[in-house]
């Protein structure tokens, strides 16, 4: 796909001061208003990847501002666990260490075909032979010695390794790798989800054995699966929110405070997010699967569409206000000691592969720099195992597969919330624009319409947010949205939102976040009949936490 960066000529930032510009895209070293996380990290970093770029025989780095994938084009590399450090974890939490067991490494190699097809089926429709396998397989996972990288809080711990600052680059200290928040929150998943389900099978001595998925997508599956709340389980987890055990129905959009619908009007509006964040919001390869992320880079360059909702905001329902940072599932370095954080990733991933068959522009990466990129877990036998990404792109090739399901948002088409011209709103805000208690509105100029091929997606940038770290950050955004009504959940209106699942970076690296938001919006637009309108009222909705927005453009990207 195209980068954004011949684009950025196009972008008419509403930044009040137009000799700034914004790091679109990761680029590094963009002309920057003022001293941001990029910009600290810039010089040792700079010089890292000249060397870099020799050493990988590319291109001489003439042109770091504007030739960068050129210069510097290299995948992220994971170290050995000899080399993980502590985690930074945040204030309230047990101390725990996060690394694991130190080993060499073997290659990853795929199953033989002749390996059984694991099925993986949804949750809310196993039968009680299923059940009774899954429930021993991981008891006998939390019963393993502690020191056993399978057992299960070694497998917890190893999400908590990759999202809070353990591991450093190989070739770039001090350089944090983060597997959420860019293009490896798809491909890293799958590995942790693929060696956990092989460690269960192989416990229980059965090959085809498989994870289920919390098909929350679907109306019958929109709550917590049922016998995860079984308190005698190995599959329960006390930490959990009281107040949203079966059969209360999941809030897909869940903002913490907001007041929300119930019933079939929230049924509704889950299928109707649904929709915006698979097919208008998920249109093209970088709004789906996040912002590309390679060697030397400073992580977070920007989260995919599910990423963000509803993998974010099922995070944060599920976890416990009760505790002091939601634990479990509210926040990364504890989420996965929740057995349920299984189906609900395993659910990710099935629509990682819905996501494929839904056409259009609808591809995995082909840059080398995701291909490339390697991590490294335990495998059913206790290997050290190093993995490639290139490694996940064909399930069936890992010998699993979903059951197939309905995906009843396909059709769930959202529709207008307000009938009023947008423009009797005021336009209030200039940027940066803190984002706490009150909305921020602006009116953007969209790229010119004459000389398109007709096959751009136009999208919208909301750039330079910074978020606290260890807090749940969520702002929506509405666009042309007329009225206060108009600025509720399953509305046309609806762009997108940004979510923050609480984690931190490695100790030292700061407390603020840094990121860009992008969203599809060449589907909104023709829901609400703007395609002639040469400006675009943006409205940005603070639900939780506080955030800065340093600008927001309209870009075409193909
Ligand atoms: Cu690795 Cu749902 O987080």
């Amino acid at each position: 796909m195209a980068s954004f960066s011949s684009l950025l000529l196009s972008i008419s930032s509403v930044n009040p001061s137009p000799a700034c510009s914004f790091p679109v895209h990761n680029h590094p070293r963009k002309l920057s208003c003022r001293a941001s996380a990029d910009d600290h990290a810039s010089p040792g970093r700079r010089n890292l990847l000249i060397g870099l770029g020799g050493l990988y025989g590319a291109t001489a780095g003439t042109n770091h501002s504007t030739n960068r994938d050129a210069a510097v084009a290299a995948p992220i590399q994971t170290p050995l666990p000899s080399q993980c450090g502590p985690a930074d974890l945040p204030s309230g939490a047990n101390p725990v260490n996060c690394c694991p067991p130190v080993s060499t490494s073997i290659d990853f190699k795929f199953p033989s075909s002749s390996t059984p097809l694991r099925v993986r089926r949804a949750a809310h429709l196993v039968d009680a032979e299923y059940l009774a396998k899954y429930t021993k397989a991981v008891h006998l996972m939390k019963d393993l010695p502690e020191s056993d990288p399978r057992n299960f809080t070694q497998q917890a711990n190893a999400h908590c390794a990759y999202c809070d600052g353990s591991y450093d680059q190989v070739g770039f200290p001090g350089v944090e790798i983060q597997v959420h928040n860019s293009w490896f929150f798809y491909p890293w998943h799958r590995f942790y989800l693929y060696f956990h389900e092989r460690i269960l099978g192989k416990l229980l001595g059965d090959e085809s054995f498989a994870l289920p998925f919390w098909n929350w997508d679907s109306p019958a599956g929109m709550q917590i699966p049922s016998f995860y709340t079984d308190t005698s389980s190995s599959l329960y987890d006390p930490r959990r929110d009281p107040s949203h055990q079966p059969p209360v129905i999941v809030d897909l959009d869940f903002s913490l405070n907001t007041s929300t619908d119930t019933g079939q009007a929230l049924i509704d509006d889950n299928l109707k997010l649904m929709y915006r964040q698979m097919i208008t919001n998920g249109s093209t390869t970088e709004l789906f699967m996040g912002a590309k992320y390679s060697a030397g880079d400073q992580p977070d360059p920007g989260a995919g569409s599910v990423e963000n909702v509803p993998h974010g905001t099922v995070h944060i329902w599920t976890g416990d206000p009760r505790q002091p940072n939601r634990e479990d599932m509210g926040i990364l370095y504890s989420s996965s000691r929740d057995p349920i954080f299984f189906a609900h990733h395993s659910n990710i991933d099935r629509l990682w592969d819905v996501w494929k068959t839904l056409g259009g522009n609808r591809k995995n990466y082909t840059d080398s720099d995701w291909l490339n990129a390697s991590f490294y877990f335990y495998d059913e036998n206790a290997k050290l195992v190093k993995v490639k990404v290139s490694d996940t792109l064909d399930a069936r090739k890992l010998r699993y597969t979903y059951e197939n399901v309905d995906n009843p948002w396909i059709n769930a088409k959202p529709t207008r919330g307000g009938t009023g011209k947008a423009a009797e709103l005021k336009i209030v805000s200039t940027f940066p624009v803190t984002l706490s208690k009150s909305n921020a509105v602006a009116s953007v100029k969209r790229p010119a319409r004459s000389g398109r091929s007709g096959n751009e997606e136009e999208v919208l940038l909301v750039q330079g947010i910074e978020f606290q770290r260890d807090s749940f950050t969520k702002f929506d955004v509405y666009v042309n949205a007329s009225s206060e009504e108009a600025l509720r959940p399953g509305v046309s209106e609806r762009a997108g939102s940004f979510v923050h699942v609480p984690h931190l970076h490695g100790k030292g690296k700061g407390a603020t976040g840094k990121t860009t938001l992008k969203l599809g919006i060449t589907g909104l637009i023709s829901e609400i009949g703007a395609s002639e309108d040469d400006r675009l009222v943006v409205t940005l909705v603070p639900r939780s936490g506080k955030a800065t927005v340093a600008g927001i453009s309209i870009v075409l990207s193909s």
